[in-house]
């Protein structure tokens, strides 16, 4: 489904004209690149926009946003299209910009642990390129996204508990404004007090205040020692408890991830997998020998108090990356337990005490509503998702899958939580940023009308009325 007619204008021939100029063969307006560019992983009908444009340096990225501005056409910025709200559906027709060619590591300083990349760099090309440094980049969203993707989306996962989200590890920015002026935000130091945070500002929204086009990023030193193990647990409050005090006690742990019976289930079929079908854990731990087996001590004996059965180690570096993957690929092992489904996708992260209390009453509602969903999140960040699924022609289905999730939102605002962790408002939760931020998403509307008066820069995203 397209954006109705009344919104979109066509695509004018005088910019068509402009850009095919400008671009040769990287601007096309032929309907498979199109259509591969008007849909992402979310469950919303394609948004297919007009035009796609490839540039390749921040000069060509602000002359062709001059050019969209001079026609008043919107912009949509495309990186792997791995996201899950709908960010870069183009639901008022436009341009999208594609950034697979820009996708140079620009610098990497190993003395001073960071990087400069350009936006198109996907997270495991720059691991690949960090390999044998001793550096590596820790933000691991499971899918190979773009770097300007995540942090477009200010994304985390599994790692986020021990390394943080994107908010810690971008340093600096070049942005190309609305009126295709370029800026730079941020730096190499560690830290600023120069002036407002406009770096913390472009990260996570969602590509509607500034293009980036360079991203300097905090890098970590690759730990000594890793090991990796699952703990099958009789129910899910079991888990989550060991979940709250390993958090409690700051066990410094680097992953922790829960999966629910069903996900486990998922899993063991799409991953072909052995886990046991119950409610369980993923564990990785990083430090320095010792430190990995103080940790991972603590750990066990707190599982033990809840029931936990024994940890089952992943030995060898291959099983560790098979056991991650198999936990990576927990969306699509979800959609495959029901072929044709789609995901409509929770992301609710409460504060860590409120967890256990958060994922029962969540629980209990599902019971109610017969819809086939998985549990599966990064519980140590208190961050949990319930992948819900949804027979995409059923709109009785769609509508129940939705009010479950708003119910799981409100759960988790009356507990001072936040309606997204990870994913970000996109289309489908700007009733929830509502419902969460009140009177401060009209200072967000302000913002967005200082930055972009003729609303061209992702319309339709994040704050709602634009
Ligand atoms: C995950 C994605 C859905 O955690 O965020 O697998
Ligand atoms: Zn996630």
């Amino acid at each position: 489904m397209n954006a109705p007619l009344a919104q979109r204008i066509p695509f004018p021939p005088g910019l068509r004209d402009t850009l095919a100029a400008m671009l040769g063969e990287r601007f096309t307006t032929a309907a498979a690149p199109c259509g591969h560019h008007g849909h992402d992983e979310s469950h919303f009908p394609d948004a297919v926009p007009d035009a796609v444009a490839f540039p390749e340096s921040t000069e060509e990225v602000s002359a062709i946003v001059r050019a969209c501005a001079a026609h008043g056409v919107p912009l949509i910025p495309f990186g792997a299209g791995s996201s899950l709200e709908g960010h870069v559906l183009a639901v008022r027709g436009g341009l999208s910009m594609d950034f697979t060619r820009m996708n140079r590591v620009l610098a990497v300083n190993v003395e001073d642990l960071d990087c400069r990349v350009e936006p198109g760099v996907t997270r495991k090309q720059l691991n690949a390129v960090l390999h044998g440094s001793g550096l590596f980049f820790p933000i691991d969203p499971g899918a190979d996204a773009s770097l300007g993707g995540m942090c477009a989306t200010r994304a985390s996962g599994t790692n986020a508990v021990r390394y943080g989200t994107m908010r810690e590890v971008v340093l600096g920015l070049t942005v190309v404004l609305a009126d295709g002026s370029v800026i730079r935000t941020g730096g190499r130091a560690r830290k600023s007090s120069a002036g407002y945070d406009l770096t913390r500002l472009f990260v996570g929204s969602e590509g509607t205040l500034g293009i980036m086009t360079e991203i300097t990023l905090r890098l970590s030193p690759v730990p000594e020692a890793v090991a990796a193990a699952v703990c099958a647990f009789p129910t899910v409050d079991d888990a989550v408890q060991t979940v709250i005090q390993t958090i409690q006690m700051g066990v410094p742990i680097a992953r922790i991830e829960l999966l629910d019976a069903m996900m486990v289930r998922a899993t063991n079929a799409y991953s072909k997998t052995t886990l046991r079908e119950a409610p369980m854990l993923f564990f990785e731990f990083h430090g320095s020998p010792a430190s990995v087996k103080e940790q991972a001590q603590t750990v066990q004996e707190l599982a033990a108090g809840n029931g936990g059965l024994d940890f089952e180690w992943a030995e060898q570096p291959e099983d560790r990356s098979r056991l991650w993957a198999a936990r990576h690929s927990a969306l699509f092992a979800t959609i495959a337990l029901r072929p044709g489904a789609r995901a409509l996708t929770t992301d609710v992260c409460v504060p860590i005490s409120c967890l256990a209390d958060c994922i029962a009453a969540t629980e209990q509602d599902l019971a109610t509503t017969g819809l086939v969903r998985t549990i599966v999140g990064h519980v140590g960040d208190g961050n949990f998702h319930v992948v819900l699924l949804v027979d995409p022609e059923d709109e009785d289905e769609i509508e129940r899958a939705e009010a479950a999730s708003r119910r799981i939102v409100q759960h988790a605002l009356d507990m001072g939580g936040t309606c997204t962790g990870e994913h970000g408002i996109g289309i489908g939760k700007q009733d929830f940023l509502v419902a969460e931020h009140g009177p401060a998403v009209d200072v967000m509307r302000t913002i967005k009308r200082a930055l972009d008066p003729a609303n061209l820069l992702n319309p339709g995203k994040v704050v709602p009325g634009l």
